[in-house]
């Protein structure tokens, strides 16, 4: 992957929101249908419960309008609508055509499927287009993955639920330091799902390809954006199983209370663990103004995506 050239416009995040599923989920309502346990649950994922109903348009469109609000921007003067997600409304149009329209915006919009590593796919070529000229991108991370969750395999329920993070970017002061995108089809049985089917997926060797390529790949940013493991303050990992993360941050040497999570409130919600993990940390203060966070993420495909940036630009 290439470095970011030097010169080019640079561009930052001036507002952000999120929005969960509609319903409280938690362990002990699932153990309730099928052979499973709080304990297990926990113990083996780090999920504690999760929100799951709603469509992909009203928690985008949510998200969205939250941050908006927070930049203070007119809808009007926002250039493009990016939207990562797995899980679109309707086959066509894009998802984000309908909620371009909601949310009053009057520009070009589209969808970027790349699974769990979608968000951070969306935000490289959110960059990329302030780069070629736009002044703000509004980018959206959204899944509804209980729309193809097999709420009977014990495998797969307690693990996915729904959830959207947003943020607008605006051209300025630069945040972006280093970027990686990578994508391995040849493991696509590994993790699929056909239409109108559900997830299948071969946990244990998700798990194993997962920390390898969530470690390659965070190791590429911070090559890229010339900074060292010990100079990064969050590091926000796709929220898949905390036991995935542990591993990844053991390799990269990140302590854990250097790490973002929200997986034991939300479970894996693909393209919008990231934001959502991300803006809980900042809504908690977190990170502050030159702080440097590492997002890397892993998916079906299977995807990896890392980007390094500096909170506030620089
Ligand atoms: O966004 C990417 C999406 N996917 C992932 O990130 C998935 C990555 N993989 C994982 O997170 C883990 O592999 C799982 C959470 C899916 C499974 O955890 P594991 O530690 O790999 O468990 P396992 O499959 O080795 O199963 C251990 C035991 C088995 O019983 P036995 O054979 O030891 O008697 C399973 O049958 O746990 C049993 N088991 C369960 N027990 C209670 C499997 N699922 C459950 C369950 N509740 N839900």
């Amino acid at each position: 992957m290439p470095s970011i050239p030097t010169g080019v416009r640079g561009a930052r995040f001036t507002g952000w929101g999120t929005a969960l599923g509609h319903r409280l989920v938690t362990n002990d309502d699932l153990a309730a249908t099928i052979d499973t346990n709080d304990q297990w649950i926990r113990e083996r994922t780090g999920i504690e419960r999760r929100h799951v109903g709603g469509t992909n348009a009203e928690l985008s469109s949510a998200s969205g309008a939250a941050a908006l609000a927070m930049a203070g921007v007119d809808p009007l003067s926002v250039d493009a609508l990016v939207l990562a997600t797995t899980t679109p409304d309707r086959a066509v149009p894009a998802t984000s055509s309908t909620v371009q329209a909601r949310l009053g915006l009057r520009c070009g919009a589209f969808d970027v499927n790349a699974a769990c590593s979608g968000f951070v796919y969306a935000l490289v070529n959110a960059h990329g287009l302030v780069a070629m000229g736009a002044e703000r991108v509004l980018l959206i991370g959204t899944d509804i993955l209980s729309r193809i969750t097999d709420w009977d395999d014990r495998n797969t329920a307690v693990l996915f639920a729904d959830g959207s993070g947003a943020a607008l970017l605006e051209a300025g002061p630069g945040q972006l330091l280093g970027w990686d995108l990578d994508a391995d089809g040849t493991l696509e049985e590994i993790l699929y799902c056909d239409h109108g089917g559900f997830i299948q997926m071969n946990g244990k060797e998700v798990f194993k390809r997962a920390v390898r390529i969530m470690v390659d790949s965070a190791q590429k940013s911070m090559k890229h954006a010339g900074v060292t493991a010990d100079q990064v303050s969050l590091i926000v990992p796709h929220q898949a199983n905390i036991r995935i993360v542990q591993a990844a941050c053991d390799r990269l040497d990140i302590p854990m209370d250097r790490a973002a999570m929200c997986i034991q409130d939300t479970g894996n919600t693909s393209s919008a663990s990231i934001p959502l993990a991300l803006f809980r940390a900042a809504d908690e203060g977190r990170i502050a103004r030159g702080d440097l966070v590492l997002m890397v993420g892993f998916g079906a495909g299977m995807t990896a995506a890392s980007a390094i940036i500096e909170w506030g630009g620089h």
